[in-house]
């Protein structure tokens, strides 16, 4: 009796197993199979060869880009290319403290000034990011700035950098990734040298200096990790919705909340409902919308390229049907135009060590799927001209 009992455990442990084998096997193939499956149903084609900026502007919304001077400078074909797709520039670097700071009492706009040429000399809009970040500070900082001070200098730099910009900003990033449910705060507020320094209130302070320095501007609140349905973000979604409530209920000048939208092609449950709900509760803030950072993460994608650049393009798409439907979401910025020029080569690298493919363009700025898809959405997007 015990031999045989023993011998049917052993065989349902064999089979436990096998069948674990073939799970960790199988289950490859099977994200393989419906990846493509995904890539092929989809149709990205688009009428037309309108570049992006005049098919954002044909529904009252803008596109545009990040870039930087080093790029833009250095490279004459991609600075084309830039200029005919986006009706709007974002500097990657050039804007935060980093690059203007030197040292505590200057300023160096060169590399600014430069991008804000380059807008002005191709009917571009400009943005600026970002005016307060945890991230991105000077060598200096910590060693200079402390309680006694932070006000001071926070204030002097945001109303030297706005002051020195006025009257040329579409939109202003006055606080950048603020929230952080992780450090355990009952705000959700991530703690940062402002936070510790000036307390809750340096987020207040620095929407009043913007608004005093650079009453034109529109005046961003802006933040990252907000797109998909896991416990992570949608604890971010209401910490962000908890802060956005507080500025408003306090009447602290902020007037657009910026979704980096940094997004993962296959790695997070996207819930269209989910998103499309937060989007109505920040416009039911009185509040605008803008996707300042735009772009798809392609390292767990597998297959060929063409099936990888319709699964990015396929995100894309799902994405923008969700946002562009919501009439308080005003522009649609890419974190870079083309995958010459992204980050996420260096941060999110893929384990196959072929190039990553986040953006619309590609390495010789060719138009991809991505670009085909973002057309799309434009082109299929509510108008926004009858409503303003
Ligand atoms: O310019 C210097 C160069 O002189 C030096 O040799 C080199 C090596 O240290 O560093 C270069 O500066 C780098 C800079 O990018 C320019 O490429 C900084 O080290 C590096 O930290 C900086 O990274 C930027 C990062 O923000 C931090 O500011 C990325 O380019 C930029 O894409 C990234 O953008 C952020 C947004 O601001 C906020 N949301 C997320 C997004 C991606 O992380």
């Amino acid at each position: 009796m015990y031999k045989r009992r023993s011998f049917v455990f052993g065989l349902g442990a064999v089979a436990g197993a096998g069948a674990c084998i073939l799970t960790d096997k199988v289950k490859p193939l099977m994200a393989d199979i419906g990846q493509k499956i995904d890539a092929a149903r989809r149709d990205f084609t688009v009428v037309g060869e309108e570049p992006l900026r005049e098919r954002a502007k044909a529904k009252g919304l803008i596109y545009g880009a990040a870039s930087s001077y080093q790029e833009l400078a250095k490279d004459a074909e991609f600075a084309n290319r830039f200029a005919e797709e986006c009706g709007i520039i974002v500097p990657v670097d050039s804007m935060k403290w980093k690059a203007q700071r030197p040292s505590p009492k200057s300023f160096d706009f060169k590399q600014g000034d430069w991008l804000a040429k380059f807008a002005e000399d191709r009917g571009m809009q400009l943005r600026g990011h970002t005016l307060i970040w945890h991230q991105a500070l000077p060598d200096w900082f910590e060693a200079n700035v402390n309680k006694q001070n932070a006000e001071q200098v926070m204030l002097e730099h945001i109303a030297t950098v706005a002051g020195h910009y006025a009257g040329k900003m579409h939109s202003w990033d006055v606080v950048n990734e603020a929230i952080l449910p992780a450090n355990g705060r009952s705000d959700g507020l991530r703690r940062t040298p402002w936070l510790e320094f000036l307390g809750p209130e340096y987020i207040d302070l620095a929407f009043q200096a913007a608004a005093q320095a650079d009453p034109q501007a529109l005046l961003v609140y802006n933040d990252h990790r907000l797109d998909y349905d896991t416990p992570e973000m949608e604890g971010r979604r209401v910490a962000v919705m908890k802060l956005l409530e507080g500025l408003k209920s306090r009447k602290t000048p902020v007037q657009a909340l910026g979704i980096q939208g940094h997004l993962f092609a296959h790695e997070m449950p996207f819930n269209p409902k989910k998103l499309r709900q937060f989007l109505s509760d920040v416009a039911g803030l009185g509040l605008k919308i803008m996707i300042t950072e735009l772009d798809v993460t392609d390292r767990r994608l597998r297959g060929d390229i063409a099936v990888r650049d319709r699964l990015v393009a396929g995100v894309y798409q799902d994405y923008l049907d969700v946002v562009l439907d919501e009439p308080a979401v005003i522009g649609v910025l890419n974190w870079g135009l083309s995958d010459r020029y992204t980050w996420i080569g260096a941060v999110r690298p893929r384990d196959d060590g072929m190039g990553v493919r986040p953006l619309p363009l590609d390495q010789d700025f060719k138009r991809k799927p991505a670009w085909q898809a973002m057309a799309r959405a434009f082109d299929n997007a509510p108008s926004r001209l009858l409503s303003s």
